[in-house]
């Protein structure tokens, strides 16, 4: 029998997640139906219980129902906790089991796909909101040489580094600034996870943040050369990426959760790449 998942969220037509899961199946021989929801705002809960109750069996949750899928889970995954919200759930009778495969998805990217180690770099992470709060776990297990947060609100970066103290068991140093305080400071691998790039903005960064050889990672998907990825190249950095391989990747976690079997994501990003010019 065709198992059946689907990608819940509003708006839903610009959601990549029908085509990624059916080019998995494809490839890995799974048996199952993938489809979108579109759900009211403030009715997630209603159209999540339907799909269940008709026998479905995972979905994966986008914006802006991440909390609302927070609050439905019977069981959050540490990786979910940590995020402060779920990007996948798996349903079995009465149970939710509830995921945030972002964070391990971006790493994933950077580690097997840019064959860029975290490990021992100089990690800077722009933002302090929801996306960098699910990548700083999984960029910390990295053991990264340091992990700096800049903020224009400084107290959210620096909650954010509370937050990674109580939770990480190793000793990575870790630090919350704001963009003034980064004037005579490089790194290695700049990430960008404001939403700034959604609305065309450059977050106020100096483009002396990047140190020879750096790698310029905008956590956007489809926007081709954001004004991030512009100063990057501007600044001469050789090195730039979208987030189309962290899409790809957390993609391909949540269905090695839903199916046993992990996706070779190779020809789901060739075909989903938008060129950076
Ligand atoms: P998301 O869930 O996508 O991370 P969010 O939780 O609303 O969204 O967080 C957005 C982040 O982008 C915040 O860190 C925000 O900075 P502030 O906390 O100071 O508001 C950051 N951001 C948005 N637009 C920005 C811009 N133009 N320049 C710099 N940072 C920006």
């Amino acid at each position: 029998m065709t198992d059946r998942y689907a990608v819940i969220g509003n708006p839903i037509e610009q959601s990549k997640s029908p085509l990624i899961h059916t080019a998995f199946a494809q490839v890995t021989g799974q048996d199952i139906e993938y489809t979108k929801l579109l759900a009211p705002l403030g009715g997630f809960a209603a159209v999540v219980d339907t799909f269940r109750a008709s026998g479905g069996r995972g979905m994966n949750v986008t914006a802006p129902f991440k909390l609302d899928a927070f609050a439905y889970a019977t069981h959050l995954a540490p990786s979910a906790q940590m995020a402060g919200a779920v990007n996948a759930m798996k349903f079995e009778g009465d149970k939710v089991y509830a995921e945030n495969f972002d964070g391990v998805g971006l790493v994933r990217d950077l580690v097997h796909n840019l064959n860029c180690p975290v490990q021992g770099r100089r990690v800077l992470i722009l933002g302090a909101g929801g996306a960098t709060r699910g990548a700083l776990l999984p960029l910390l297990v990295e053991q990264p040489a340091e992990l700096v947060i800049v903020n224009r609100t400084v107290a959210k970066a620096q909650e954010l580094v509370e937050l990674a103290r109580i939770h990480q068991s190793g000793s990575v140093p870790v630090r919350g600034i704001g963009y003034t305080d980064l004037s005579d400071q490089s790194f290695d691998l700049v990430l960008n996870a404001t939403s700034a790039s959604l609305a065309a903005q450059l977050p106020p960064l100096w483009a002396s943040v990047f140190a020879p050889g750096c790698l310029a990672y905008d956590l956007t998907y489809g926007k081709g050369l954001t004004p991030f990825l512009q100063l990057a190249k501007q600044a001469d950095v050789t090195r730039l990426a979208d987030g189309v391989g962290m899409l790809a990747e957390q993609a391909a976690e949540a269905f090695a959760w839903w199916r046993g079997v992990r996706p070779d994501t190779r020809n789901v990003i060739e075909q989903l790449t938008v060129p950076l010019i």
